[in-house]
């Protein structure tokens, strides 16, 4: 997901070069481990088709990396005409710096471990089926594309002016658990709902969240949830409205913003634009 960092990670990052890549070493994945992915695929499969937004449907069928384990060099070599982004290998999440460079120079890390079949349904940390599956087919779309490029320089100097905390929300409430207005309804384009079993009904049919229109300022002054289904989700119309509202300078976003008691991550606000009020209260993601 983010580039929160270093408490305990899974992954081995003894063998990683400077810039914390890794070679994927395809090879060495087992059997199980493509029999795991396969399982996984199939169950999300069905349901992105249901809740997934176009664009994300359209690339999974072209791409077709359900059968096991994806190779990063095979999707790299369709991925690269098409939108100039490459991805790199990554023992697991990154610091925040070197998060924000890869992205800001069109490499998307993409973590080499595959979760044990006991996190089916359920994995804290982002594993390759989250990563790959979630995030590389939104890489496919131009706009989209750009935008989280735009991030990453974004967020190399939201380093510097110490406001990472403002921005990583919104990563969170757009990359990661998104919604988009679509001729047939709300869909997701997020990541962490595309790779979830059981969040990308729950954000669309369940009556307990929120469904608010997309607005950049409220967003980075909204906490969130890690830990359970989110109670609050922002509906964007399209991936222009996106890319157009972050294309400003932040510095004096961020100015306006430090200092300022953040909202709850269930807080519906007078002047927000409502979808769904939510009902009830939230329940465990686990
Ligand atoms: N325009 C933002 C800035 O100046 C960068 C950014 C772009 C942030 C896209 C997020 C998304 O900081
Ligand atoms: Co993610």
């Amino acid at each position: 997901m983010t580039g929160e960092t270093d408490h305990n990670l899974r992954g081995d990052y003894s063998r990683m070069r400077p810039d914390y890549t890794v070679d994927q070493d395809w090879d060495a994945y087992s059997a199980a481990e493509h029999d795991l992915w396969r399982r996984l695929y199939r169950r999300q499969e069905g349901l992105v088709r249901k809740y997934g937004c176009d664009e994300f449907v359209e690339t999974l069928d072209t791409l077709n990396f359900g059968e096991g384990i994806p190779r990063f060099d095979k999707i790299n070599a369709m991925l690269g005409p098409k939108t100039n982004w490459k991805l790199v290998a990554v023992p697991g999440l990154l610091p925040d710096l070197t998060f924000f460079d890869h992205l800001a120079n069109r490499r998307f890390p993409v973590t080499v471990w595959l979760r044990n079949p006991e996190e089916f349904d359920y994995i804290v940390e982002p594993d390759i089926f989250h990563d790959f599956f979630g995030h590389v087919p939104m890489l496919f779309n131009p706009v989209f594309a750009d935008y989280i490029q735009a991030y990453g320089k974004g967020g190399i100097k939201a380093h510097a002016l110490g406001a990472i905390e403002l921005l990583a929300r919104l990563y969170w409430y757009t990359v990661e658990f998104g919604l988009i207005e679509t001729k047939r309804g709300l869909r997701t384009y997020g990541a962490g709902i595309l790779s979830s079993g059981g969040e990308i009904s729950y954000c669309l049919d369940s009556p307990n969240p929120n469904r608010i229109g997309f607005d950049l300022m409220r967003i980075m002054q909204t906490r969130y949830k890690i830990d359970t289904f989110q109670e609050t989700y922002f509906v964007i119309r399209d991936f222009r409205e996106l890319f157009e509202a972050t294309a400003p300078d932040f510095t004096p976003y961020y100015e306006q913003l430090q200092g300022r008691e953040p909202h709850s991550a269930s807080t519906v606000l007078a002047s927000d634009r409502v979808y769904h009020r939510g009902v009830a209260p939230v329940v465990r993601a686990a």
